[in-house]
C-alpha cells in the first residue's frame, strides 16, 4: 500500500486527478471504477477542467460505479445515479451508453442485477483503476463492517452509523434508503489500480485503522494492505493519526525518484 500524505484536500485531489490523467495517456480506452460522496467532488471538479483543457479525454473510457441505493429510481437527485451525472458525467466527454451504476429498477431482483454487474465489468476486461473513498467506520464502496473479504456485487444493509454521516445530505422528510447494491470487497480487490482519497479530520481514525491496523472484515478497507497497487491519498488532517507518517513521505521521495527513472 503506498501512502502519500499531501498537505490539504485540493493537493489530494489535484494528484488523484493527475494519476488518472496518466492511466488515460497511457491507455485512453481504460475502464475506470468511480466512486460517491463528497470527498471525491474536487477530484472530479479537477479531471473535469483537464479533460476542458484538451489535457485528457473520457471519450473511449468505461465506468463502473462501486454502489447505488436501493429503491430510488435512477433519476430521484438523491441516486447515485444523478450524482454522477450532475457532477461528473455531463461535464466531460464520455459517453453516457458507457457509464454504468449497479442500479436496480423496482421489480427487478438484486441478486440477479449484482451477478449481471460482476458479468458487465469482466466483458469489460476488467477494472484499470478503481477510484474509493473511505467511510468513518472504515466501509469501502458500502462494505459496511463485517461484510466478507471475498464479497461481490450484492445488497447491503447500511449501519446507523452511515445512515447518520449521510442524513446529512438528505432533508429533514425525505426519504433516506437503508439498502444498497455495492461492489463487493473482492471485486474492488480484483481491480488492477485502487486510488483511495480520504481527507479531513473525521476520517483520520478509520485510515489508521486501514492503514496500520489489522486486516479484518471489521474495517472492510483494511483489505487494501493484500492489493498489489492500492495508493491512498491523504491531507494532513487525514493522516493524523498514523503512527509511520515519517517513514509513508520518505518512502514517496523514493519511488518518486524511482519512477523519474524508470516510469510508472
Ligand atoms: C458513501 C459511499 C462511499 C464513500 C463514503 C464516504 O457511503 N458509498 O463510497 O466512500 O460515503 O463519503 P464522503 O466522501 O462523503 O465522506
Amino acid at each position: 500500500m503506498e501512502v502519500i500524505i499531501l498537505k490539504d484536500a485540493k493537493s489530494v485531489a489535484m494528484t488523484g486527478a493527475e494519476l488518472v490523467g496518466q492511466l488515460l495517456r497511457l491507455q485512453p480506452a481504460a475502464v475506470l471504477g468511480f466512486a460517491t460522496g463528497s470527498t471525491q467532488l474536487l477530484l472530479y471538479r479537477c479531471l473535469i477542467e483537464k479533460c476542458r483543457a484538451g489535457d485528457i479525454s473520457f471519450r473511449r473510457v468505461t465506468g463502473f460505479n462501486l454502489d447505488e441505493y436501493l429503491g430510488v429510481a435512477a433519476d430521484n437527485p438523491q441516486s447515485y445515479r444523478s450524482y454522477m451525472d450532475r457532477e461528473f458525467f455531463d461535464h466531460i466527454d464520455i459517453d453516457g451508453d458507457n457509464t454504468h451504476l449497479p442500479c436496480c429498477e423496482d421489480g427487478q431482483n438484486p441478486r440477479l442485477v449484482g451477478s449481471a454487474y460482476e458479468e458487465k465489468i469482466n466483458k469489460a476486461g476488467g477494472i484499470d483503476l478503481q477510484l474509493a473513498g473511505i467511510g468513518a467506520n472504515g466501509h469501502i464502496g458500502f462494505n459496511e463492517p463485517g461484510s466478507s473479504l471475498g464479497s461481490r456485487t450484492r445488497v447491503k444493509t447500511l449501519t446507523r452509523q452511515t445512515l447518520e454521516d449521510n442524513s446529512r445530505l438528505f432533508c429533514t422528510d425525505e426519504f433516506q434508503p437503508r439498502l444498497a447494491i455495492t461492489m463487493g470487497i473482492a471485486t474492488i480487490m480484483a481491480a488492477r489500480r485502487v486510488l483511495l482519497l480520504a481527507t479531513g479530520t473525521g476520517k483520520a481514525e478509520a485510515v489508521s485503522r486501514m492503514v496500520e491496523g489489522p486486516v479484518s472484515a471489521m474495517c472492510p478497507a483494511s483489505i487494501l494492505q493484500m492489493h498489489e497497487r492500492a495508493t491512498v491519498l491523504l491531507d494532513e488532517k487525514a493522516a493524523s493519526r498514523l503512527k509511520n507518517k515519517d517513514y509513508y513521505d520518505w518512502a514517496y521521495l523514493q519511488n518518486e525518484s524511482l519512477k523519474d527513472r524508470f516510469g510508472d
